[in-house]
Order: C-alpha cells, then structure tokens, then sequence
C-alpha cells in the first residue's frame, strides 16, 4: 500500500481516558461551562507551568486580545511584534490604535533575540510581543533585561512553547503576560480551540475573570432576595484611570476537562517530538542544503519540524513538489512575513526591514509533525527526503 504523509490538521490523538473525560463532563457538567472544570484546568495549569495566575479562554487570539487591552495602549504608542509568526500575535495590538514595528529573526533561531528587538526600539514603544515560534523559548531573560530598563511591557506568545523551558522556568512565565493555544494543530488541545492567559499581577487577575466573561460580578451589596435589582450586576472597574470594555471569551467545561487531563502528558508528548526532530536533523546531516534549527533540550517542544533550503527558493519549490507528486509527502511553507498580508498593508505596515524574515520564509520547509505520525510515515518522510535531497543534486548545481 503506498504511504502518503499528510500535514494533518490535528496535532495530537486522544487516548480512551480523555475521551472518557470528555463524556462524563458532557453528562455532569453543570453549568457546562464556568465551573468547576474550568477551575481545575487552571489550577493545573498554573501548578504545570509556574504562573502565578491563569485564565482558561476560548483561544489564544482571545489572550492576545485581553494583553492588548490591559496594556492601555494609546494612539502613537509602538508595539514590536516579530514579522515571522501567525497573524494574532499582531493584529489585536493594531486594533487597540497602536502603531506596529516589525522586528526581524535570527536566522538561526528564527525568534526575534534581544539585538533583533533594540533595533527597532524607540522612545514611543510601550510593548514588545516575543514569540516562541515552532515551539523553541526565545532568551528571555536577555529581552527582559532590555526591556525593563526601558520600561516595555512584554508579552510572551508561547501558543507554539507549552512546557518548554528555559533554564528550568517554562515558556510564558517570563514576562507581564503569558498567551497559549489549544488549537487543533498544538501539542495540547482542547477540542479544536482553547487558550490560557497567564499573568503575575494581583490586580489585574482580579480583573480578568470579568474581562472574559461579559463584566458579570456579583453586586456588592448583601441582597433579601437574589433577583432583585438584577440576577447579577455587570461592572469593570477601571484599570490605572483608564476604562476597559468586557468580552465573552469564555472556554467550555468538556473542553476544560479534556485540557486538565492532557496536561500530564504535554511532557512526554514534547520529548516525544523532540527525540523525532533530533533523529531527523541527524539523519539528514549529510545533507547540508536543508538548515535545520538543532536544539536537543527542553528549551524546544518541535511543536513544529522547520527547515532552510539552500540553493534558491526555486529548489524549494522543487524539493516541496517532489516530496508531494513521488512519495506523496506534503510539506508546506508557513508564517508569510505579516508585512506582506494585504491587511498589514492596508493599515501602512507593508515595508519592512527584516532581511532574515524575507530570507527564511523564502526558502523555508515546515515538514508534517503531528504527534500522531506514524512510525513507518516517519520512516517514509526520512526516506523520501532523502531521496528528493540526492535526486536534486543530480538536478541542480550545488
Ligand atoms: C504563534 C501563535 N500565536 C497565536 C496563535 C493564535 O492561537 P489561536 O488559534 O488559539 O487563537 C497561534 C495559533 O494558532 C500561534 O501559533
């Protein structure tokens, strides 16, 4: 039978126990969501990674959208966000009137680094987002050096980082705000979309809790009978002088209760991924047209399996069709450099100067890496690789 690898759009496979937790709380939960599975999921999250606080959320745009609000943004105020990551990690910050600075990439690391970031700093940045992108911790204790000294916010997107760390301390508890995704693709999902905001102040967590869930709080008075004046009260206090506005980002209990269970097999989950990464990478290196990212510790989940070609992006073309037209292999290119998206575009933000952006997107490789890849696709996808890097040489000069 011919093996074909697909980019699955489903990162990880549920085993019989979280399918069993699933439908208890599909049959018990009451109310099914905001209750006492959500409390449990952030419990153990927080337990997990470190935080001192965590919000379970409909996903991780909707973290990205609370960390915009809560950095009380004003117009002329510049947040750095890294031109090579998914779209949600800058456009709620645009949507909040800020002005956006694309910072450019190591082109080893492919995450933006502290000389990366002072670049592009000017009087008038507020915020700084840092992106764990393909799932590798960017040096944060650096970032946060620079940034504290000048008085930046950060933001960590760790959607792509769950569990790893660095130096012992786990990805998103570096800096003001932690942002996570459950999405369908990562290593923990909560049904097809979930997210989890982590942050340290006391204040603000009190905040969040209305924030996500329409400004419900209980009144402050003591009421004879609970329906009068109203079953409940909707407020906000304001947040140093300024007024914030209430969304409904609230996540489900069945999935709260799928994402608590899972959480004790992130871990293995990601040394799982990582030993597969480290074998390829190793497997391949007598090949040096494809520039892999080798990181053999905690410090990258292989939440994603990238790569470099040399060579030209027309041997990239290439070396992507014949993966998929002869050994049925689809890899795929992602993260577009968000200046080049018409929305940025259209917003003044289409020039950019990030030269290891432009050059990685161009020739990258992002390889299927699903956790649930089996064995014998894992072995084809090596083998096939290997054949497609000898037949080019064959093909194109080196
Ligand atoms: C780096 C990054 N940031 C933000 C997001 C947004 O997360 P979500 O899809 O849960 O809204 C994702 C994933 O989808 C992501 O990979």
């Amino acid at each position: 039978m011919k093996i074909t690898v697909p980019f699955s759009g489903r990162g990880v496979d549920y085993t019989e126990e979280e399918i069993s937790v699933a439908v208890e709380a599909m049959r018990s939960a009451n109310p099914l969501t905001q209750g006492r599975y959500q409390q449990a999921f952030e419990d153990k999250f927080r337990n997990f990674n470190g935080a001192r606080h965590a919000f379970a959320l409909s996903n991780g745009t909707c973290a990205l959208e609370l960390a915009a609000q809560l950095c009380l943004l004003k117009n002329g105020d510049e947040v750095v966000v890294p031109a090579h990551t998914f779209t949600s990690s800058a456009y709620p910050f645009l949507k909040k009137g800020a002005k956006l600075v694309w910072a450019d990439i190591d082109p080893r690391t492919r995450v933006v680094t502290a000389d990366t970031l002072r670049k592009v700093l000017t009087r008038r940045t507020r915020v700084i987002v840092v992106v764990h992108l393909y799932g590798y911790v960017a040096d944060m204790p650096a970032i946060m050096t620079l940034a504290r000294e000048r008085g930046i916010l950060v933001v960590e997107d760790a959607c792509q980082a769950i569990g790893a760390d660095l130096d012992g301390i786990r990805a998103g508890n570096f800096a003001d705000f932690g942002i996570f995704s459950f999405h369908s693709h990562k290593n923990l999902t909560t049904l097809g979309e979930g997210g989890m905001l982590t942050l340290a102040d006391d204040g603000l967590a009190a905040l969040v809790p209305m924030l996500r869930h329409n400004g419900h709080c209980p009144f402050s008075f003591e009421r004879e009978d609970y329906w009068i004046p109203a079953m409940g009260n909707v407020d906000l206090p304001e947040w140093q002088g300024e007024r914030l506005w209430p969304s409904n980002f609230c996540l489900g209990e069945v999935e709260c209760a799928v994402g608590a269970l899972q959480l004790d097999r992130v871990d293995s989950i990601n040394a799982q991924k990582r030993r597969r990464a480290i074998a390829f990478i190793d497997a391949l290196r007598d090949y040096p047209e494809l520039v892999f990212h080798r990181e053999d510790s905690s410090r990258h989940n292989y939440h994603l399996l990238a790569a470099r070609m040399e060579g030209g992006a027309e041997r990239r073309d290439d070396f992507i069709r014949s993966m998929l037209k002869d050994y049925g292999v689809r890899c795929v290119v992602q993260y577009y450099p968000l200046y080049r998206y018409p929305l940025y575009q259209k917003s003044g933000l289409g020039r950019a100067d990030c030269p290891a952006t432009d050059h990685f997107y161009d020739h990258m490789v992002s390889f299927p890496f699903q956790h649930n890849l089996t064995d014998e696709e894992f072995r084809h996808m090596l083998a096939a690789a290997t054949r497609v890097l000898e037949e080019q040489r064959k093909r194109f000069r080196q």
